[in-house]
């Protein structure tokens, strides 16, 4: 009895330790990231291109701010991201790759700026990732 509780406790003191060599927060919960992330810019970019891919808009949107950021380590990496995108002045038609060659609608009938959530899970050590919700609303 006494060695179980004695077990327990040490099992709780490495917890802990854990905890504190990531940081002041808890392993496993969201933490902010930089809006400047290369691999947060990336995976926004990624999202605008699943966007268009599932819009029926004659143009090509791109991101165009990043307003909320925050990565959590489940199994690999969660990504939370609140993000905007606007309408370009390339015509989805045209088939082009490069959203940066893609300059933004200027102010007008077409200028057009969607609100997005994604939340998306990557598995660096296997190259997956899979979105879990990517939801736009104007
Ligand atoms: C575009 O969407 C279709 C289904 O809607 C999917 O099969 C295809 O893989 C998607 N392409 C890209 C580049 O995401
Ligand atoms: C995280 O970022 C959001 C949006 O930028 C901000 O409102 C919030 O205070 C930040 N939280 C922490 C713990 O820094």
């Amino acid at each position: 009895m006494e060695v179980k509780m004695l077990l327990l406790l040490t099992a709780l003191e490495v917890g802990r330790a854990a905890g504190r060599h990531h940081g002041l927060s808890m392993p496993g919960s969201p933490s902010n990231i930089s809006r400047n992330d290369a691999t947060l810019q990336q995976v926004v970019l990624n999202a605008a291109h699943s966007f268009n891919n599932q819009s029926n808009d004659a143009f090509l949107f791109k991101p165009s701010a990043i307003h909320r950021a925050q990565r959590q380590v489940v199994k690999g990496i969660r990504y939370i991201v609140d993000f905007q995108i606007s309408r370009t002045v390339c015509h989805k038609r045209d088939h082009i790759k490069d959203l940066s060659k893609c300059d933004l609608q200027p102010s007008g009938r077409l200028h057009q700026t969607f609100q997005c959530h994604l939340e998306l899970w990557v598995i660096p050590w296997k190259h997956q990732s899979e979105i879990l919700e990517l939801l736009c609303k104007p």
